[in-house]
């Protein structure tokens, strides 16, 4: 545990039924013409159509720069944010998953020339604000539209690297549920995940704090609650709409604590393999949490009680009560049908040497964890999950 902590938080956030309206206002505080950010999925799934109407009825200019890749690297977040620059924007919006959400978070420090995306990987300290943002999250989630973290892949290092400022909190961000009501179940069932890793590991994590812990604990218990009918039931908007909330509660957790091992050794799977982000991390989540609990025991025994308490489950020893989370994790897993094999993305014993190297690198992460990982265990790790 911390003993000196801090929350920080956007500055406005809008959720519920009718958020997205709240478009307006934002927008016509801003000095000059919005760049709205998103993708080509988002723009087939008519994401876009309901904010871009909102910016005319409010008399704001815009254009779109939806020609980002999913889980772009440095080079394409590059040029998408060259093609920003040019754009004389006075407000950012995001309207998309973690992908879109990181590279405009990117562009809002990056509308000047002094420093370029690798510069700030080499020293994210370089990052200034320029342009204010809003995010819009369609994914439940990275929880990206609450954390100063943009994560890019950096090619020559087969890595994905986070670059961190507080520079990059958003401004604004709008939950709102109309965003997520058709997500395709695969795609909420692995962001969901990823979600849930958040909220764990947060919680696990030590960099864990009082502060951290309100928001992990609420999101754990929201995504025990709800994942499973939020990505099963195309109607329970309930529980979607949980999936949001916690979602974001779950990014508060990363920016007042942060991720451990699932999460590190997870970032080589992306860079190199191209697994996506919560395919790898649903796949290491609970690999990594059994390898964690001699460590954790008492914070996953505090977690059962939480969750416990307001829904009538027994008094159990605290070794019960951890196997209990663990077990939950592995039911959810198993129930949404992640791909559970990095096999399947073409990943052979002969990748081994390489992946313990780059996931070892992760050192930023792998410092919060609270047992420790060794070179032997982060293999040992990879080849459970072969
Ligand atoms: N900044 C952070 O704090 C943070 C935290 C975790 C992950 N990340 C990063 O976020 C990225 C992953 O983001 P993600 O998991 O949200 O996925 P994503 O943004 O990569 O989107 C995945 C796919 O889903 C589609 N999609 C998104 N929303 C949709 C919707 N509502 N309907 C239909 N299709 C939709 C997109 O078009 C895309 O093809 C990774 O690069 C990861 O490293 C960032
Ligand atoms: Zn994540």
């Amino acid at each position: 545990m911390l003993t000196q902590y801090t929350l920080k938080m956007p500055h406005v956030v809008y959720s519920g039924e009718g958020a997205l309206d709240h478009i307006k206002e934002i927008a016509g505080t801003c000095a000059g013409k919005a760049v709205v950010f998103s993708d080509k999925g988002i723009m087939a799934a008519g994401l876009l159509e309901k904010p871009l109407s909102l910016l005319k009825e409010a008399g704001v200019g815009y254009s779109v720069l939806d020609g980002l890749p999913a889980e772009p690297d440095c080079e394409e977040a590059q040029k998408v944010i060259d093609a920003f620059k040019a754009e004389k924007a006075g407000l950012i919006i995001a309207v998309g998953g973690g992908s879109v959400m990181d590279i405009a978070k990117l562009a809002s420090v990056l509308a000047t020339d002094a420093y370029t995306v690798r510069d700030l990987l080499d020293d994210p300290c370089l990052a200034k604000k320029c342009v204010p943002t809003l995010m819009i999250p369609t994914t439940a989630g990275t929880g990206s539209e609450a954390t100063p973290n943009s994560i890019v892949a950096v090619p020559e290092k087969e890595l994905k690297v986070g670059i961190v400022n507080d520079a990059m909190i958003a401004d604004y961000v709008i939950l709102d549920g109309e965003m997520i009501k058709n997500l395709p179940r695969k795609i909420a069932a692995a962001t969901g995940v990823d979600a849930l890793a958040h909220a764990i590991e947060c919680y696990t994590s030590n960099k864990a704090n009082p502060f951290s812990d309100t928001f992990a604990l609420e999101a754990l218990d929201l995504i025990l609650t709800n994942i499973e009918r939020a990505c099963d039931d195309p109607d329970a908007l309930d529980a979607k709409n949980a999936m949001l909330i916690a979602a974001f509660y779950a990014g508060a957790a990363i920016t007042a604590s942060g991720t451990t091992a699932v999460h590190a050794l997870s970032y080589p799977l992306g860079g190199k393999y191209h697994i996506p982000h919560g395919v790898s991390n649903a796949m290491l989540l609970v690999p990594v949490m059994k390898f964690n609990e001699p460590a954790c025991r008492d914070r996953f025994a505090a977690a059962y009680d939480r969750i416990a308490g307001g829904k009538g489950m027994p008094q159990r020893t605290p070794e019960e009560k951890s196997a209990w989370i663990i077990r939950r994790l592995d039911e959810i897993v198993t129930h949404l049908e992640i791909p559970s094999s990095l096999r399947e993305y073409g990943v052979g014993d002969q990748d081994l040497d390489a992946l313990v190297e780059a996931g070892m690198d992760v050192k930023r992460l792998l410092v919060n964890n609270m047992r420790e990982v060794t070179p032997e265990d982060a293999r040992k790790l990879y080849m459970e999950i072969m």
